[in-house]
């Protein structure tokens, strides 16, 4: 076939593809590949012009010329269109104007909490901890009982915790992130290495403490799991955020769900141990609980406390941003004022 002749088939194909295309799902870069692509009909018989006698070159480049340029303003005026209806599709989905100026200057900030809270996860997630996530509203069960705390336990008491008004089935507002343990443990099996941070609630209010606040929890279970991978854990965390030269120590203490129970605390960041206000002179300043989970909580979940042991711990992730940020008390946090936030840049 000539290669004039095959031009105005291409045409005659273009116009019927490009009616087609109208009333299809085809997507305009389909199309574009088809006709302009490396392998395109327009590029394949660019190629043939190499072989066209001389004479009629002229003509049949002014005829691709010409195709060219329909198919191309065709596709424009196509990709112009599906644009248009993906703005008209996100705006209607996502109930925001793409199109809107981005407004430079006037970025937010993360508050002080979220920045901690996502450095802890950063480095709990390098050490291949998974993140686990406990509900805020919960049951005796999880908060307590399963965590072998006894009926008569003063947590329990109207002065610490938040009970829901509605009563008939007895629900709280998590005192701890320790609930995390019980939902986790129910669900998987062993070997369990997770974090769980998240907001808890204390009916209590001082430079020191808010009545909704936010732990970390850490979970570890595993055959042969002892205090020392406890302390190791500990301390590596701990100098990440504050730095090598931070040492941890551990305090006797009691928690009904470990023993043995211990609590945390770590060289004042301010004086770095030496003893200052912050401290009150002792050189330590306390950021959580910690321990060896007890033989009853895994009862309770019905793991064999034969075959497994686990260690926990739980701090306070507001405590952290606090002292690694310098706030000299943690209700200012909880102000809402923005001025603050923007002290920290966004990354650090
Ligand atoms: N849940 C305890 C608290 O809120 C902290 C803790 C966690 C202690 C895990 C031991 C083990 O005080």
């Amino acid at each position: 076939m000539e290669v004039v002749e095959k031009i105005s088939h291409l045409m005659h194909r273009f116009h019927s593809e490009a009616a087609e295309f109208l009333s299809q799902s085809e997507t305009a870069e389909s199309f574009r590949i088809r006709w302009l692509g490396k392998k395109g009909a327009i590029t394949e018989i660019f190629e043939e012009m190499k072989t066209v006698a001389k004479e009629l070159r002229p003509e049949a480049g002014k005829q691709i010329h010409a195709l060219r340029q329909k198919v191309e303003s065709f596709l424009e005026a196509q990709q112009k269109k599906e644009s248009e209806q993906w703005i008209e599709a996100t705006i209607a989905a996502r109930h925001i104007d793409p199109t809107l100026p981005v407004q430079f200057g006037s970025q937010g900030a993360l508050h002080p909490v979220t920045l901690m809270r996502h450095r802890l996860m950063e480095i709990f997630q390098r050490y291949g901890f998974s993140i686990y996530e406990g509900p805020e509203i919960e049951s005796d069960f999880y908060n307590f009982s399963a965590l072998n705390f006894q009926a008569e336990h003063p947590a329990r008491d109207m002065q610490d915790t938040f009970f829901l008004a509605d009563q008939s089935t007895p629900l709280v507002l998590r005192t701890h992130t320790s609930n995390a343990q019980i939902h986790a443990m129910l669900q998987e099996k062993p070997p369990i290495r997770l974090i769980s941070p998240g907001k808890v609630f204390r009916v209590d209010s001082d430079a020191s403490h808010t009545p909704a606040f936010h732990q970390l929890e850490c979970l570890v279970v595993d055959r042969r799991i002892s205090m020392a991978h406890l302390k190791g854990m500990i301390d590596a965390f701990v100098q990440e955020i504050f730095g090598s030269d931070i040492r941890t120590r551990f305090r006797p203490s009691y928690f009904p769900f470990v023993e043995p129970g211990a609590e945390i605390d770590v060289a004042c960041t301010l004086c770095r141990g030496k003893g200052c206000q912050t401290c009150s002179q002792t050189g330590w300043l306390e950021i959580g609980g910690c321990g060896m989970v007890h033989p009853n909580v895994f009862e309770a979940v019905n793991y064999d406390s034969e075959e497994y042991t686990g260690f926990a711990f739980g701090f306070g992730i507001d405590r952290m941003a606090m002292l690694a940020y310098g706030l000299p008390d943690l209700r200012q946090l909880f102000e809402g004022d923005v001025s603050l936030h923007r002290q920290f840049p966004l990354y650090q």
